[in-house]
């Protein structure tokens, strides 16, 4: 790449605002609205609302003249022509399914500020090398098909499609091949991918309080802590609330709050990393004047340190057994998700670091809280992400918000980045 081209590469920026209004336009579909004025998205995997921003996304993709394909589990991948049609792609992406009470930016902003990428590229007549592709994955919440990161589970082969294809939804039991096909989305590509990108990467909003806290422009991720997923089902007896004797009682709902309270306790007792949360409580039946029958519940249990994360899963086993032994119910469990820490590819991560400081950004290296579909491309090629700040460190609450400055900061740094990996000299 001469000297010429390269001042014009590393000064190309994007159009923040035209990116801002991708992420209000896609953010309508599902839109939550709050009482005092902050607003997110509603769409889970698979919905009608996930059918109605896949298909808002993939117009745009077809706008931008990319060559768009769906594979097997939902995945689209958009794909820009390089010069050099030898060189494996440099893969940029993310989700754009949401949690039920989710914000407009998580995830939906790495999947946009890549199609920002595609229109400012084409804006300034610039063809990369290597080609470049804009993904978003299939049900990368797992908060209706467990696991979470599903779709990029299935892409780089962490999971064989056709199991993937009968797992079934937490709320109405759908099977997720039967939703594909209902939404459309159930592609011809085959999966796993055949072919691994050259390198992924992703930005995405912190989700958490640390760069708003430290005053931080960009997240620097050098990699994702474990996470552990467990349903538990607790079947005591239904009886009447009024005329059985406590001693006599088995119930499922006093276990739940047990395992409650057990799970904030196993936080205090491994120290700072570790983090804990009973998410979902059904109680059957559910009536004010009726000892429950059953009640099932999940603990979502996280650790950078995957030593650590198998003691508190042995511990809180071992609770759950003196549990139902005292209750006098019977305590089951199933494995939702279990996924070891993960480390990006050092190079990468220094790329992305030197990007943000040329750039003028202040930057801090730190892991990841929340999962990531990078976490999954990370098993198939160099991977890293940029994080934005969170505004009170808050997401998966529809009041999430990433002011428009650290967005342009991100979708810019993002940009550079790469443009750095981009070229088959990609020292220049
Ligand atoms: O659960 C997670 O960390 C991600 O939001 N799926
Ligand atoms: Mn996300
Ligand atoms: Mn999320």
């Amino acid at each position: 790449m001469d000297s010429k081209t390269h001042t014009v590469l590393s000064d190309l920026r994007i159009d923040t605002p035209r990116l801002l209004a991708r992420i209000d336009e896609l953010g309508q579909i599902g839109r939550i609205d709050g009482p005092n004025g902050e607003w997110g998205n509603a769409r889970l995997a698979l919905t009608d609302a996930d059918r109605a921003g896949r298909d808002l996304v993939v117009a745009w993709m077809h706008d931008l003249g990319l060559d768009v394909v769906i594979d097997a589990i939902g995945n689209v991948i958009a794909t820009r022509a390089g010069s050099d049609p030898t060189l494996a792609p440099v893969m940029v992406g993310s989700h754009i399914d949401t949690v039920g009470t989710g914000g407009r930016f998580d995830g939906n902003l790495g999947v946009l500020a890549g199609l920002e990428i595609v229109e400012t590229l084409a804006h300034a007549g610039v063809v990369t090398e290597r080609a470049l592709q804009v993904a978003f994955f299939t049900d990368e919440e797992g908060s209706r098909f467990a696991p979470d990161m599903l779709g990029s589970l299935v892409y780089v082969g962490g999971l064989p499609v056709e199991q993937a294809l009968d797992l079934v939804a937490a709320d109405d039991g759908a099977r997720l091949g039967d939703e594909l096909v209902r939404i459309g989305y159930a592609g011809p590509v085959s999966c796993p991918t055949a072919a691994a990108p050259h390198a992924f990467v992703e930005l995405h909003i912190e989700q958490g309080p640390v760069l708003e806290a430290e005053g931080i422009t960009i997240g620097v991720v050098e990699g994702v802590q474990g996470i552990s997923w467990t349903e538990i089902v607790i079947v005591g007896q239904s009886a009447h609330a009024g005329t059985t004797p406590m001693r006599l009682r088995h119930d499922p709902a006093y276990c739940a709050a047990a395992i409650t309270t057990y799970v904030r306790d196993l936080t205090r007792h491994l120290g700072p990393d570790q983090v804990g949360t009973v998410g979902r409580i059904d109680v059957y039946p559910n009536l004010v004047n009726v000892v429950p029958a059953r009640v099932v519940l999940t603990v979502d249990l996280r650790n950078t340190d995957d030593r650590i994360l198998r003691d508190a899963e042995s511990r809180l086993a071992t609770h759950l057994v003196e549990l139902a032994e005292s209750e006098g119910v019977a305590i089951t469990t199933n494995s939702l998700a279990r996924f070891e820490p993960v480390e990006f590819d050092a190079a990468m991560v220094d790329l992305v670091e030197a990007t943000a400081v040329r750039l003028g950004h202040s930057t801090k290296r730190m892991p990841s809280g929340a999962g990531h579909d990078a976490q999954m491309l990370a098993r198939i090629c160099p991977t890293a992400m940029v994080f934005t700040p969170s505004v009170n460190g808050l997401s998966h609450n529809i009041a999430e918000f990433t002011e428009a400055v650290d967005i342009d900061a991100g979708a810019n740094v993002l940009l550079q980045v790469v443009l750095g990996l981009s070229s088959s000299d990609e020292s220049s």
